[in-house]
Order: C-alpha cells, then structure tokens, then sequence
C-alpha cells in the first residue's frame, strides 16, 4: 500500500475529528482507497496536550509543512482568511497539493488561487455543508446537466437555532450558545447568525453549477437575529416553518443569488430539515430533483469530507506520478459474516384476523408475554355491521426473529384465530 505523508495546519474542532478518524477508520480507508494515511507534522498556534497526534512531529510554524518533504497533502484546517491563504498559496507554489475546509478562503481567494495554479490539486469539499458531498455531486455525479437552481439549508448553526425556538420555545441567546458548545458555530458566531458563512458556502456552489467566478459581493446575504419567536408562531399556524436558505437559481433573467430566512411549506422536505442538519436541493436539467442531506458542522463530520479529499488527491498525486491507480473498490478483507435471520431484532407489526369472541386479545398477549415480548401499541376495532371477525393490530417492541416467530405459531393455533396472522418488520432506522 502507497503510504501519503499529511501535514496538518490546525488543531480545533475539525483537525481533531481527522484524527480520531484516522485513528478509528484509518485501515478501512487504506483497504478501500490503497493508500495508508500517516500524519507526518501538525502545525498549529500550541500544542494540545490531550490530543493523541498519531505520532506525527508537532511545530507552531505553518511555513514547516510546506517545507517538510515528508508531507506530500497540506490539510489547511485553520480557519480565518489571511494565514490560512498564505498558506494555501505558498504550499500551491511549492508544488503541494492541499485539502481545505475554509470556505472564506475559496469564496474570496477562489479566483486568484485557482487562476495562479491549475496544475497542483486545491480541494474543498468541506468548506460547503460539513458531510454532506455536495462539491463532488455538483462537479462529477451531475456534471452531464444544467442546473436550474441550488437551494439549502447550509448553516447548521442557524438551523439549530430556528429548530429550536420552533420546537422547544427556545430563546434565541441560549440556542446559539448550545450550537456554540457543541462546535458547530463558527470562531465569530456572527459569521453563522449574520449570513456570512451560508453566503461564503453559497459563493462556492454557485461557482461550480453555474460556471461563475467566486464573487461573494455578488450575493444578497441577511441572517437570522431578527426572526423572532412570533414570527414562527404565525409561520406555523399558517403552514409553513422558517429556514435559513441558500438559493442560487437560473432565471430567464440571469442568476439570482441570495441567503436569507424565508418561510418554506411545511410539506416540503427542506422544511423538515431540522437541527444541525444541512440539506441541498438541486434541480438540473436531466437529473431532475435531488436532495442530498446530512450534518452540516461539526468536527467528525466535517472531517469526514477533508479525508475523501485527501483520499481523491492521493489518487491524483498517483496519478501525476504516472503510476497505477489503485482501485477505488478493493475487497482484499475478509468477508463479513451475515447475521442469521433468526438473530435479527427489530419491531413488528402484526396484524390478527380474529372472530370477536370475550377474552381472545387476553390469548394473544399471553403469548407474546410467554416469549417475552413486549407491546409497544394496540388496536382493535368494533366489527362492521354483521360481521363477526375483526382485526387485532399491535406494534412489538424489538425482539428476536425467533421469538416473534414462535409466539405467533401459538397465535395462529388459537381457536379464535379466523386466518393468516400478517406480520411485517418495523424499521425505525435509529
Ligand atoms: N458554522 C458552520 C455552521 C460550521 O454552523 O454550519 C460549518 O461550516
């Protein structure tokens, strides 16, 4: 396997999520991607000493990982504008390719880093709505359309905080502190509840579906400290919930761009995008509608984006190198074993044709008690008018596939019981 030598510039939220990935996933991502990750220099403002660095040599010089020839991937995980481009640039000059999370950077700088350097990979998939892999999905899934609009919801912080006021009366104050402890808020949070941030993001998609440069002074860009608990109130009586919304669509007048709250219909997906969570709407030409979801800050997920950069540029280095390029699907490990049926736990829905006689529903929830399942809702109705036969539904909670399966034997056996018993899984995916 082709070892990649990383060198880190940061050690906050993000910086450490790639870490501990590394550390917890680092061989899959080797077995999947043919490359082992090894983090050879971190750079940053000061150690941490409660933070494992894998090994790699610590400096609080940036400068170090251009010049150490160990590192051949800058991951820039800095943050602010102007020490984070230096960088950028002066490891671009130096022939290193870099991964960066910093979507300030790539919306104000995108122009001239790309204009100076179109041979040295510059990747950013991170700097626009954490996890979620909307910068490949725009540049390679749907490359083959024309887009017609790009609308999301790109701040997690904001979106955290309207959640909450919508579903828990939340001040305003006190939600965004909560996005603050939890890491998703931005080092000057104004950034996240003034619009800076989704307008940067929106910079960059808009850039890459609609082949403009990066201008964020092009946007009309308002946030979210005026949105007030009344308004949501109305918004919900009326149908509809606010959110924080990026839009970049094509018009027959030209491109409109802007970020700013807006009330959505309540039956709309976006609309029930809730929390942290970031979602993009984009509508092409040939691909229709989709929707990609996800979180959208944080460390783990955000660093989750920086390692698939990490992991396409090492293909593109190999690439460069005129070496082969390692398979993107590689199953050399071994197979995973397949849990037998019989192993399975998960919830049921089980529906009783029964003839409607005193003391039936008592037989069947002594069976299911018997094997030690537990009912978690039940229905029965009054039988229609000169019919005899009515249905027992009931809701288990998880249980064992053996055991619902011999419950519902002793079930079906009873006298009482008029037909099949149906029976279909409950998948609650949590
Ligand atoms: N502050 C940003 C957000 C972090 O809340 O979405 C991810 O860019």
């Amino acid at each position: 396997m082709k070892e990649i030598g990383l060198g880190i510039a940061g050690l906050g939220t993000v910086a450490q999520g790639v870490l501990q990935i590394l550390q917890e996933n680092g061989e899959a991502i080797g077995r999947r991607s043919g490359f082992s990750l090894a983090v050879k220099r971190i750079a940053s403002r000061s150690l941490k000493p409660d933070v494992d660095l894998l090994g790699a040599v610590f400096s609080d010089q940036l400068q170090d990982l251009v010049e150490d020839p160990e590192v051949d991937i800058i991951v820039e995980l800095i943050g602010g504008e102007t020490a984070a481009r230096e960088l950028i640039q002066s490891a671009l000059g130096a022939g290193k390719p870099v991964v960066t999370a910093n979507k300030a950077v790539i919306a104000n700088y995108g122009n001239q880093l790309f204009a100076s350097n179109s041979r040295i990979p510059l990747r950013f998939e991170a700097a626009v709505a954490g996890a979620i892999p909307i910068i490949s999905a725009i540049q390679q899934g749907l490359v083959a359309n024309q887009f017609e609009h790009v609308v999301g919801i790109i701040n997690g912080t904001c979106n955290y905080i309207l959640t909450a006021m919508q579903n828990d009366g939340a001040q305003f104050a006190d939600a965004l502190s909560t996005a603050q402890s939890l890491g998703y808020a931005e080092a000057d949070p104004g950034f996240d509840i003034d619009g800076v941030d989704a307008a940067h993001k929106l910079t960059i998609l808009l850039a890459l579906a609609f082949d403009t440069t990066f201008d964020f002074s092009a946007l009309h860009v308002e946030g979210i400290t005026a949105i007030t608990a009344e308004d949501i109130r109305y918004a919900d009586e009326l149908g509809y919930k606010i959110k924080h919304l990026g839009i970049a669509r094509q018009t027959a007048d030209g491109l409109e761009a802007r970020v700013h709250p807006a009330l959505v219909p309540k039956h709309q997906l976006l609309a029930n995008v809730d929390g942290v969570l970031n979602a993009v709407l984009v509508k092409s030409d040939s691909a229709g509608d989709t929707l990609f979801s996800g979180p959208g800050a944080g460390g783990a997920a955000t660093a989750s984006a920086v390692l698939a950069d990490v992991v396409a540029t090492a293909g593109e280095l190999q690439s460069l190198s005129g070496e082969a390029i390692p398979s993107t699907a590689r199953h050399d490990g071994q197979l995973k074993v397949i849990l037998p049926l019989e192993q399975v736990n998960t919830g049921h829905y089980i529906r009783i044709p029964t003839r409607d006689e005193p003391g039936v529903f008592a037989k069947v929830t002594e069976a299911l008690s018997r094997h030690g399942i537990s009912i978690d809702a039940a229905i029965q109705k009054e039988p229609g008018a000169g019919q005899d036969v009515v249905s027992i539904v009931m809701l288990t909670h998880r249980v064992l596939e053996s055991k619902i399966v011999a419950a519902l034997d002793e079930v079906q056996a009873l006298e009482q019981v008029s037909g099949p018993v149906a029976r279909i899984r409950v998948e609650n995916l949590d």
